[in-house]
C-alpha cells in the first residue's frame, strides 16, 4: 500500500484540491517562505493559470505536488494536496513515483535540464511507458514514434534514435510534451513551457498542447510570466504575489475587471494583441519596486511598498483574499475602503 487512506475527503469531482499549501527554504540567513498558504482547486479538463513574477514561489507550488521540492533546504510545512481524493503529502516515496509520469505529467521551461543528453530520444520517451505499463522495448519503442509523429515532429520513425542536441529547442519542447503524454495522465503541469522559445515557435506549442488538452480531456496547470500565454490556454487564472494568491478568477473577469493593484500592474505591462514583435515577451518587472524578501518578516500587504494606492491599513495587517465578485477574489485592503483607490494611479 502506498498510501494511508484519509478520511473525509469530499472533493467530488475536484482533480486536484490543494489546501493551505506552506514550503518554506531553511537557509542559513533564516527561513524564506516560498510558498505561504495557498489553496486552490482544479476540476477535470480544467485549465489554469498560476501567474507572477519571478521568485513569487510558482515552481516551487508545482513541485511541491509532485514531491520534487528538494529537501533539505526546502520542506512542506503544512497543508493538503489532494489528487483523486488521496493525500499526495503522505505517499511514500513509491506511492508518488507512481503517480509521476502516470498519472500527473510535468514540462518544463528548459528541455534540456530533463532530457538526458546521452540518451537517444526514443528510449526517453518510451522510458515512461516501460516503467508504468510494463510494455516491452520494442512496443514501448513503436509507441513512442507514434507519440513523435503526433507532436508533430518531422519524419519521427527516423529520428528514434538522434539524441537532444541534434534538435532544435522547439523540437526538444515536442520531445518533452510527447513524453508527458504518453502515459496519458489526468494532469500535466507545465512549468513555462514556451518560455524559452521564440514567438513562433511558441504560439506552435500553445496551439499542440491545445489539441492534445481537449483530446485527453487533461487538467493544465499552466505556470508561466506571461499573461498572453495564460489568456490563450486557460480559463481561470491565479496570480501569486511573494508566496501569496493575491487574486484568482475567471480568465475574462481578470482581464476586464482586475481588482489587485498587482494585477493591474501586470495588465498593464501586457503588450497590446498584435504588439509582440521580435520574440519580445512581455515582462512584469515593468511594476516599479522588487519582491520582498521572503525571510523578512511579514507585516501588512507584501505589495505594499510597490502599491500606488497603498494607506495605513495595508502597512499594519495582511488583508485576507476575500470574495470581490463571481468567483473572483483578491487580497487587498481597497475592498472594504473603496475610497482609497487613487484615481488614474
Ligand atoms: N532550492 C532552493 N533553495 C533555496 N531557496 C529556494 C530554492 N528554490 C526556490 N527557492 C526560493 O523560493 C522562492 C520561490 O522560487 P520559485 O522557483 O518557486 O519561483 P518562481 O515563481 O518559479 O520564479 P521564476 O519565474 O523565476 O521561475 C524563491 O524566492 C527562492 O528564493
Ligand atoms: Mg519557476
Amino acid at each position: 500500500m502506498g498510501y494511508l487512506p484519509n478520511q473525509n475527503l469530499d472533493m467530488n469531482d475536484k482533480l486536484l484540491v490543494i489546501e493551505e499549501l506552506r514550503v518554506s527554504f531553511h537557509l542559513p540567513e533564516g527561513m524564506a517562505r516560498a510558498v505561504d498558504g495557498i489553496s486552490f482547486d482544479l476540476a477535470a479538463g480544467e485549465t489554469l493559470g498560476l501567474v507572477g513574477e519571478s521568485g513569487c514561489g510558482k515552481s516551487v507550488s508545482a513541485l511541491s505536488i509532485l514531491g520534487l521540492v528538494p529537501s533539505p533546504p526546502g520542506r512542506i510545512e503544512t497543508g493538503r494536496i489532494v489528487f483523486e481524493n488521496q493525500d499526495l503529502l503522505r505517499l511514500d516515496a513509491e506511492g508518488l513515483r507512481r503517480i509521476r509520469g502516470r498519472e500527473i505529467s510535468m514540462i518544463f521551461q528548459e528541455p534540456m535540464t530533463s532530457l538526458n543528453p546521452v540518451i537517444p530520444i526514443g528510449q526517453q520517451v518510451a522510458e515512461p511507458l516501460r516503467v508504468h505499463k510494463s510494455l516491452s522495448r520494442s512496443a514501448a519503442l513503436t509507441e513512442a514514434a507514434e507519440w513523435l509523429d503526433h507532436v508533430k515532429i518531422p519524419a519521427a520513425r527516423k529520428r528514434l534514435d538522434d539524441y537532444p542536441h541534434q534538435l532544435s529547442g522547439g523540437m526538444r519542447q515536442r520531445v518533452m510534451i510527447a513524453m508527458a503524454m504518453v502515459c496519458r495522465p489526468k494532469l500535466l503541469i507545465a512549468d513555462e513551457p514556451t518560455t524559452a522559445l521564440d514567438v513562433t515557435i511558441q504560439a506552435q506549442i500553445l496551439s499542440l498542447m491545445l489539441s492534445l488538452k481537449s483530446e485527453l480531456n487533461m487538467s493544465v496547470l499552466l505556470i508561466t510570466h506571461d499573461l498572453g500565454v495564460v489568456a490563450q490556454m486557460a480559463s481561470r487564472v491565479m496570480v501569486m504575489y511573494a508566496g501569496q494568491i493575491v487574486e484568482t478568477g475567471r480568465m475574462a473577469d481578470i482581464f476586464e475587471r482586475p481588482f489587485h493593484p498587482y494585477t493591474q500592474g501586470l495588465l498593464k505591462s501586457m503588450p497590446r494583441l498584435g504588439d509582440r514583435r521580435g520574440g519580445h515577451a512581455p515582462r512584469l518587472n515593468e511594476i516599479p519596486g522588487t519582491v520582498p524578501a521572503l525571510i523578512e518578516a511579514a507585516e501588512g500587504c507584501r505589495f505594499a511598498d510597490r502599491c500606488p494606492h497603498a494607506f495605513e491599513a495595508c502597512r499594519q495587517q495582511q488583508p485576507e483574499l476575500v470574495k470581490i465578485g463571481n468567483g473572483q477574489q483578491a487580497r487587498c485592503w481597497l475592498k472594504h475602503h473603496p475610497d482609497r483607490r487613487k484615481p488614474g494611479a
